[in-house]
């Protein structure tokens, strides 16, 4: 019924503008230039609802108070304005329409519902209140070239969209209005002031093929997400709020970039599933600013942890389908290091030893016993050892006894009294005595 009476009394009303002496016009317009006096440039002043026909009803200077044609705006202006509300609905059927700025226009909230303007080329919505805006902001920038969007308090949550939007914009050579000057704001609980994140800053540091985004609505933290992009290493830098880091399905091999990087020191989490980190040597001493929460390195190639660094990192972890060598030595760090850290280790069910385990290929770790691991054939192992263990020892005595006679030689002249030299004595003087006695 509604849309029923639209039809019929719409046409009506437009071609009747309201005459000069009863109402002040809200929109004036006037020629865009005399060459192309076809084209108008339409500049409104109104507070509330900007209605289609505050716009089709510029043309106070006609005789007869007709409304002027869609296709003739050329360029829309609503500087000064209070409307609260721009819906672009409005805009339906002004397809010339090129240039729109509805800077410092007290807009709150903007529809973007039926937005086909093919032809705009410059759009200013800065110094609005702006908090929201979804994508179908792009349907309308088919051709933008030109965007004003500082000076609003767009909403954290929406920076994802917007910095990917920011850098497909730039690099297609779009134009972004005192960019520096666009922040996202976070309502704080607590705080009556909103904390802010500048867009440039995200932009520039938000890697390369990763994407970032908020994930709280009342702190300024972020997740970066740069996951299967091909990464040989930690990007060298993050945004300073990155909270947590996917960087799985990638080639990243050590952990020196994430320690000399920055911005990583509170980084809480790091997502590292399937790459071919092949040791945690490199987090040896981390400091206790580093924040971890969670270490995930399942799909790695480690083959032994170190329970000192384990220690160290007071971090959850996911360590399984790692290649774990299950021998005596590195089966029972692990083992021991699983069992008294449980709690720490989510995923305990995949953490086996290696395919290629000499002993235990595949089995899970955490079901082995200590007698397993280290089983009677390593005993072996400690016999050669203590072989090893008294052949060094003789060799030692042997140099000692060299060095001693070189020593003695230098000084006196005189080989010392050898082991043959002393039974010779010890004989000698039995024999003496043995004569003695005859
Ligand atoms: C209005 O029309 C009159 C006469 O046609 C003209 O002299 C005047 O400049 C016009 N004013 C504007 C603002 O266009
Ligand atoms: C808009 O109109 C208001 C009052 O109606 C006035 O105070 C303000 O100066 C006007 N703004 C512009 C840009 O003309
Ligand atoms: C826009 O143009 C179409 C087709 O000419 C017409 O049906 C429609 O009513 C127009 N819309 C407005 C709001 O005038
Ligand atoms: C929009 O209008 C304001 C005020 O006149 C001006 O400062 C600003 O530069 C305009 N925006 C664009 C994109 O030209
Ligand atoms: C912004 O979007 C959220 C969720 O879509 C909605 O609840 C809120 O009312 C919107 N705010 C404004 C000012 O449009
Ligand atoms: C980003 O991705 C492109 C295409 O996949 C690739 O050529 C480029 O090397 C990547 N850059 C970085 C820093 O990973
Ligand atoms: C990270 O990005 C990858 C690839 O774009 C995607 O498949 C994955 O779901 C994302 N992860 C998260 C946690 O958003
Ligand atoms: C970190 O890397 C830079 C170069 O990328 C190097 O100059 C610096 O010495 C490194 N710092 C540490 C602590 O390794
Ligand atoms: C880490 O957080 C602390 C406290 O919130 C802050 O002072 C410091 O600047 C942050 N460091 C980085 C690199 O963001
Ligand atoms: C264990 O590994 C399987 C197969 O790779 C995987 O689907 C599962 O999610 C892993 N479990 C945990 C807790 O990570």
């Amino acid at each position: 019924m509604e849309h029923f009476l639209i039809f019929i009394f719409l046409p009506y009303v437009l071609s009747q503008c309201p005459s000069m002496d009863v109402v002040t016009p809200a929109c004036e317009c006037l020629p865009v230039a005399l060459t192309v006096s076809h084209y108008l440039s339409v500049q409104c002043n109104k507070t509330g609802e900007l209605k289609r026909e505050d716009i089709l009803c510029c043309n106070t200077n006609s005789s007869n108070q007709d409304s002027i044609e869609a296709q003739d705006i050329f360029k829309l202006i609503t500087v000064g304005s209070q409307l609260t509300k721009f819906d672009f609905k409005l805009l339906e059927n002004m397809t010339n329409l090129q240039i729109l700025n509805l800077s410092r226009s007290g807009i709150r909230q903007v529809d973007w519902d039926n937005c086909q303007l093919g032809n705009l080329r410059e759009l200013d919505l800065s110094h609005n209140e702006i908090e929201n805006t979804t994508k179908d902001f792009f349907i309308c920038n088919g051709n933008i070239k030109k965007i004003g969007l500082h000076g609003n308090m767009w909403m954290c949550e929406l920076f994802l969209w917007f910095i990917d939007w920011v850098r497909d914009a730039e690099d297609n050579g779009i134009e972004i209005l005192h960019k520096e000057d666009i922040f996202c704001y976070v309502k704080k609980k607590q705080d009556t002031e909103p904390a802010e994140m500048g867009l440039d800053y995200v932009v520039n540091t938000c890697p390369r093929n990763c994407s970032c985004r908020t994930i709280s609505n009342d702190r300024v933290i972020l997740q970066v997400n740069c996951s299967g992009r091909m990464w040989w290493d930690f990007p060298e830098q993050v945004p300073s709020q990155t909270r947590i880091l996917y960087l799985e399905n990638n080639k990243i091999q050590s952990f020196y970039r994430f320690r000399n990087g920055t911005n990583y020191r509170n980084v809480s989490a790091v997502h590292l599933d399937n790459n071919q980190i092949a040791s945690l040597a490199e987090l040896e001493g981390i400091k206790p600013t580093y924040r971890f929460a969670t270490l995930s390195l399942s799909g790695n190639r480690l083959t032994h942890v170190s329970s000192y660094i384990m220690d160290q990192l007071k971090c959850a972890f996911k360590l399984g389908g790692n290649p774990w060598n299950c021998n005596c030595k590195y089966g029972t760090t692990l083992r021991t290091f699983i069992i008294d850290q449980m709690k720490r280790i989510d995923d305990i069910n995949n953490i086996t030893c290696a395919s290629t385990d000499e002993h235990y290929p595949n089995k899970i770790v955490s079901e082995l016993s200590q007698i397993d691991l280290c089983d009677p054939e390593e005993d072996v192992f400690n016999i050669l050892d203590l072989v090893n263990g008294i052949l060094t020892t003789l060799i030692i005595v042997v140099l000692a006894k060299v060095i001693y006679d070189w020593w003695h030689f230098k000084h006196t002249g005189q080989l010392p009294l050898g082991p043959i030299a002393i039974i010779q004595l010890w004989k000698n003087k039995r024999l003496r005595l043995n004569s003695m006695d005859a």
